[in-house]
């Protein structure tokens, strides 16, 4: 039993529930008494956890309460405030230092959520849980993987799963982890994203070659940053060409991935139509861009070369090899793109624009400052970048750092191939669990006590709510130095997931946002204009969309929970102009 078929189970208890109603009328009683049920049930395992614990007896853990039948606590799970279940877990959880597990109950399935760093600790080190029910149901559900393909890979009794999963890392490791490999995508990818800013100057005529009295020149920077990261990252990757046979790209992609978790909690097509458009078009440019290469290189693309324009990055084409050693089609091969597409581009490109909206909103010019310098230390000739500086940058990579914190919401699940027990606690094999990154890093308990970057005596850290660029700094009180704070405790701070399935993507993920930041700040001088709402459909700014009413600041978009870095709403306009002294870049762009 996946995740998604609990929740698949839950929401085909919501579709019946008029039905339902009407045919037992009568005995609306019932939510009465189930909740007076569970209430007291859960008070009863609640007051025995601390006994439990004293004496080491294994006890399951205690089932937050419930009224309707089935159905349990899904409608507030699929809440599209994202993070509002957990924030009402987090509360729960609080005021029961003894509970590090709590099941909730949806579908007529349960689902235990890990709370403590220790239990999620030991999640990781588990050696007998997977994730590939999980994957399978994002592939098959949201990204159109055929029938076949799905019974070749997946089927029961295939032992192939074990074995993709494995070649997929062994690729990771030598193509996306490993020290050069990474080095040459951050490459590629800031030539990509300098020629791109470069061109778009051209376009609005702001001259390579600058002057002190140069004219500021407006943009709506998080579209603005959205399309042009899009293009760096995905042509570093995927290369030149999937841009000519898959139309408007980053407008499919996009779309792709706003409706990605309709799709995988199976909301029926006719109901929300919005959340499958497109997809169809999506996933045959992608085949035909796959067909296009292979007539291209008569066969497989070479694998002995750093990046080519038909299949772009080593990691691209090594998975093309695996895949056709597996015999799979090149429909399959292209919801398997699909796939690493959304692992590359639905975190990162959202986190970069969340770390400079805080950066310039115009609250915080002495952290922009800060950064600003450390990105000026690491500037080399010709617009490249000194990465080992700017990966040592201290308030940079606390900003990083802090704004995964504060709004990566990814579901992190594995379901159990044995029975396990984590801190005292009963786990039946068979069943699912999620460590919540969202309720790791917005738990009051963990983050709200910790002391000042500044010392003990400034008090203690703003509380979890609120984004704090300094929130992973130590900073000595008598010569003003920052340095890496090591308070952070393993378990609490969990942007990559962990344990084997930890995301293989995260060292390119962080050089990434950190050149973008770097590019941007360091090529234009910038200045904050004004906080707009979202760029409409039409390209024109639309009304009503969303901002912080008060500030203005963007806001976080309305969505189903777990999509990775949640999506912003909102806008900052502002002016930027070329920073003197860049004669290099003419030359370079
Ligand atoms: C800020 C950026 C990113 C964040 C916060 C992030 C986070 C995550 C998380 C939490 C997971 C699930 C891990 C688990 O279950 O334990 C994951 C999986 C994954 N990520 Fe990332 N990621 C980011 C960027 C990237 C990039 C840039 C790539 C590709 C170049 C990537 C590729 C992947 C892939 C392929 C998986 C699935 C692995 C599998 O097949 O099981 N990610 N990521
Ligand atoms: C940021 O988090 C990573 C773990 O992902 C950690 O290794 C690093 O030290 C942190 N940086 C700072 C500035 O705290
Ligand atoms: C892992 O699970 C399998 C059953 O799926 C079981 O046979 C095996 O003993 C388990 N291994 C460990 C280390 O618990
Ligand atoms: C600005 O930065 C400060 C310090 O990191 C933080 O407290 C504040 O929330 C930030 N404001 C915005 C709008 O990002």
């Amino acid at each position: 039993m996946s995740l998604t078929a609990i929740i698949h189970n839950a929401k085909d208890v919501v579709t019946s529930l008029p039905i339902l109603v009407t045919a037992v009328g009568p005995i609306l009683l019932v939510p009465v008494a189930i909740y007076a049920f569970t209430t007291i049930s859960y008070h009863i395992s609640l007051s025995g956890l601390e006994n439990a614990r004293q004496k080491s007896k294994v006890v399951s853990p205690p089932l937050l309460p419930y009224s309707l039948p089935l159905l349990g606590n899904a409608f507030a799970f699929l809440s599209k405030t994202p993070g509002k279940f957990w924030r009402s877990l987090a509360g729960i959880l609080s005021k029961h230092p003894a509970m590090s597990i709590l099941t909730v109950y949806m579908g007529g399935r349960k689902l235990h959520v890990l709370h403590s760093p220790t239990a999620v600790t030991s999640l990781f080190k588990a050696r007998n849980v997977s994730r590939s029910g999980f994957n399978r149901d994002i592939i098959v559900k949201a990204m159109m993987l055929n029938k076949q393909d799905d019974k070749a890979i997946y089927g029961q009794g295939s032992s192939n799963v074990e074995l993709f999963e494995h070649k997929q890392y062994e690729i990771y490791n030598k193509y996306l982890l490993a020290t050069n490999a990474v080095t040459q995508l951050t490459h590629k990818f800031n030539e990509v994203l300098q020629r791109e800013l470069a061109a778009y100057c051209d376009k609005i005529n702001v001259p390579l070659q600058s002057n002190k009295d140069d004219e500021w020149h407006s943009i709506p920077m998080v579209s603005f940053l959205k399309e042009h990261m899009f293009t760096a990252s995905t042509l570093a990757l995927y290369g030149s060409k999937i841009f000519d046979f898959v139309p408007n790209l980053a407008d499919k992609y996009w779309h792709f991935d706003t409706g990605l978790l309709a799709r995988l909690y199976g909301l029926p097509r006719y109901f929300y139509p919005d959340a499958y458009a497109g997809i169809e078009e999506y996933h045959a440019g992608i085949m035909k861009w796959i067909e296009a290469g292979n007539a291209h290189h008569d066969g497989l693309p070479p694998l002995d070369m750093e990046w080519e324009e038909w299949a772009g990055s080593a990691v691209v084409r090594a998975r093309r090899h695996m895949y056709t050693e597996m015999g799979i089609s090149v429909a399959g091969m292209a919801s398997f793109d699909m796939g690493f597409m959304f692992g590359l581009s639905s975190n990162a490109i959202p986190c970069t624009n969340w770390l400079l909206c805080h950066l310039l909103s115009p609250s915080n010019s002495t952290l922009l400052a800060k950064v600003q310098t450390e990105v000026d230390a690491a500037r080399l000739p010709g617009g490249k970048i000194d990465m080992p500086t700017l990966l040592a940058a201290p308030y940079l990579t606390s900003a990083f750092n802090e704004t995964l914190r504060h709004y990566v919401d990814v579901l992190v699940t594995r379901e159990l191939n044995t029975d396990m027990v984590i801190e005292n606690h009963f786990l039946p094999a068979g069943d699912v669990i999620m460590a919540p990154i969202f309720l790791a890093h917005h738990d009051g308990q963990e983050w709200n006590t910790q002391p000042s970057p500044y010392g003990d005596k400034r008090g203690v850290m703003p509380p979890e709510n609120v984004w704090y660029g300094e929130r992973f700094l130590k900073i000595d009180e008598k010569t003003g130095k920052a340095a890496l704070s090591t308070r952070e405790a393993a378990g609490k701070f969990i942007p990559w997931g962990g344990g084997a399935q930890i995301c293989p993507g995260r060292v390119f993920a962080k050089q990434e946002v950190l050149a973008a930041v770097a590019t941007f700040l360091g090529r234009f001088e910038v200045r904050f204009e004004e906080f707009l709402e979202s760029t409409g459909k039409d390209g024109k700014m639309g009304k009503g969309l969303g901002r912080d009413e008060k500030s203005g600041f963007p806001v976080v978009k309305k969505q189903y929970s777990g999509n990775g870095v949640v999506a912003i709403e909102g806008d900052l306009r502002i002016g930027v102009r070329m920073r003197a002294g860049d004669d290099e870049w003419a030359e370079s762009a």
